[in-house]
């Protein structure tokens, strides 16, 4: 499984990607805004650090505007990926991005129903955000797992993002369940490379070694 870092804060971003851990990143509006630079600002950063896919999201709700602001994106850098939400236009926008070689990631998924239809639209990346169903008592988990048959079933080529994760549990599942994708926050990161006796072993044997030393 790929793992891209949901994030776009370039520090957070620098940290991981030294760890050679990072294939990928996505951002999003809320993300950019929080960095407090524009999203131009904050991908020309990004596309210095990781040589990787990289959803930028546009935040226009008509195909057109669509078209105009992810033609602008893609230019940044061959690594851009047009980020685009579940919506009717957003799926026209995401057939004509494919027919002119520029690659999407269709967010916002919350169904199945709505995975196969970016499929069919052509989406290079689904983002399901398991999360986001959990936060409302659903099944995040099930989500992923009827996405991934579905596309199985048919060779469906979009890949599967696992999006929306909250914890190192959501990530151990998402690759049981294969999915191609799972985009971390900065701190489940590092919540997954923690280990309590990992800390208490190394304290061990940098006590020992003093006293050998
Ligand atoms: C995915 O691409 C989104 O940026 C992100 O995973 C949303 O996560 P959230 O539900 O924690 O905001």
């Amino acid at each position: 499984m790929q793992i891209f870092i949901d994030s776009a804060d370039i520090d957070d971003i620098k940290d991981a990607a030294a760890m050679g851990l990072v294939d990928g990143v996505t951002t999003n509006p809320s993300l950019i805004a929080k960095s407090g630079r524009t999203l131009e600002e904050v991908i020309n950063d990004i596309v210095e650090i990781v040589d990787g896919p990289i959803s930028a999201e546009v935040i226009s709700t008509d195909c057109d505007g669509m078209l105009e602001e992810g033609r602008k994106l893609a230019k940044i850098h061959e690594n851009i990926v047009v980020k685009v939400p579940l919506i009717a236009e957003g799926l026209k926008a995401v057939q004509i991005f494919t027919k002119e070689g520029i690659r999407t990631n269709v967010t916002l998924c919350f169904s199945p129903t709505q995975a196969m239809l970016a499929a069919k639209a052509g989406a290079t990346y689904i983002s399901p955000f398991l999360g986001r169903v959990d936060d409302i008592s659903g099944e995040g988990m099930e989500l992923l797992e009827q996405i991934i048959t579905i596309y199985r079933n048919y060779d469906m080529t979009t890949q599967v993002l696992a999006a929306s994760i909250r914890h190192p549990l959501h990530v151990v599942q998402a690759a049981l369940l294969g999915s191609d994708v799972a985009t971390l926050p900065h701190k489940v990161i590092h919540q997954l490379l923690k280990h309590p006796l990992t800390d208490r072993g190394l304290e061990q044997f940098l006590a020992d070694a003093k006293k050998s030393g």
